[in-house]
């Protein structure tokens, strides 16, 4: 297939400990030319009225994407918003662009609409570096502890949590958690699960995957453009390694560097996540600088080069497709269903009431049914 890339990632062989090296594949649809781009945006938007469907798209996925999801009243959102948008919006169809994970948190929460993605092998490396059986052994060595997965993995991996966390309400969830004197059993993401262990002092016990982008990050390297750029500062996503984020000026989600740019008075900055976000971060601060975080030394080769290649996959022409066609719809077996919508419940429950201000604490005793 053109354009088909060797992707790869870390399986770990036995919770917590070694990883041995598998490989995926992704591939990068071509940049339509200038006439087909426009006819293709032309032809989406016209779809998407004639199917009552609206698009939810990811920050890391091609600007054509977040700007046709702006333009036509959909989201561009972080993983956290985009299971909100979807689950609130009246359209029978979403148009999830972003990966794999995105579309069947989507297709739990609303399993009565129809979930399309511009490409199903839209694949996340710690989803595949979290195989269901595995994961479901190491809960069961672990009976006494809390099971609190990240959003991105399978509906079997959610089938087994109680409760699923994204970077950006993460923090809180297992503070609250920790609070209750609860222990915890945290996948897949290493990086984000030893962060959260820090700022909370929570008991972790945390699976060993890792993102493919965000693992490439080097701090010797991040130190020397630092260096170069003095005034600039920092932003990282917590998937990025321990000594990067110890270089940074603000941690947080994709939501949350956005809005740290946003509100921070620097001028210039140098940012440790997909460079997808570059689009949003430039449209929204006009006059500020961004610089991209360095993946690699001068010896070494970066192998995702801080782009998501299953995030690339994304195009306008597939997405065009499947809206025309129904082709690519998301579907998750029902039996997984029920189970796997009870964590995200409950993370959406928390988080709608941290923003009303309520005491989002007071819903952890409910955990005792899980
Ligand atoms: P956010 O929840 O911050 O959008 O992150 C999702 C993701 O896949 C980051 O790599
Ligand atoms: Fe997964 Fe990393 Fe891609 Fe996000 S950027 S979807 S965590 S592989």
């Amino acid at each position: 297939m053109p354009g088909r890339i060797a992707v790869e990632y870390e399986q770990p062989l036995a919770a917590g400990g070694a990883c041995s090296t598998r490989q995926a594949w992704a591939h990068v649809p071509p940049e339509p030319a200038p006439a087909e781009r426009a006819a293709l945006r032309q032809q989406i938007r016209r779809l998407l009225r004639q199917n009552d469907a609206v698009m939810v798209a990811h920050y890391y996925v091609h600007p054509d994407l977040q700007d046709l999801a702006e333009e036509t009243g959909g989201l561009v959102g972080d993983s956290l918003e985009m299971a909100r948008f979807g689950r609130d919006h009246a359209a029978r169809t979403l148009v999830v662009s972003g990966v794999r994970f995105m579309g069947e948190t989507a297709k739990i929460l609303s399993p009565g609409k129809t979930i399309l993605m511009p490409d199903l092998d839209a694949h996340c490396s710690l989803d595949l570096g979290c195989p269901p059986a595995a994961f479901s052994a190491f809960c069961d060595a672990h009976p006494e502890r809390t099971v609190v997965v990240y959003a991105n993995t399978s509906a079997a991996v959610k089938a087994r949590a109680d409760w699923l966390v994204t970077s950006s309400c993460a923090l809180e969830i297992v503070a609250a958690l920790a609070a209750a004197g609860q222990k915890i059993l945290w996948a897949p993401d290493r990086h984000l699960g030893a962060y959260i262990q820090r700022e909370t002092g929570a008991d972790m016990l945390l699976w060993n995957g890792a993102c493919i982008v965000h693992d490439e990050f080097k701090a010797f390297e991040l130190q020397a453009l630092k260096q170069q750029h003095p005034q600039a500062k920092v932003l990282v996503h917590p998937e990025s390694p321990a000594d990067v984020q110890a270089l940074a000026d603000a941690i947080g989600s994709t939501s949350a560097i956005l809005k740290a740019a946003r509100q921070m008075a620097a001028k210039e900055f140098i940012v440790a996540t997909d460079s997808g976000m570059l689009h949003q971060l430039r449209a929204q601060n006009p006059g500020k600088i961004f610089h991209e975080a360095p993946t690699a030394g001068d010896s070494a080769t970066c192998k995702s080069c801080a782009h998501c290649p299953w995030m690339a996959m994304n195009g306008l022409a597939d997405l065009a497709r499947v809206l025309a066609t129904g082709a690519n719809a998301i579907s998750v077996d029902p039996a997984l269903l029920p189970r796997a919508r009870q964590p995200i419940d409950r993370m959406l429950a928390f988080t709608a009431a941290l923003r009303n201000g309520q005491a989002a604490a007071g819903l952890v005793p409910h955990l005792g049914a899980a």
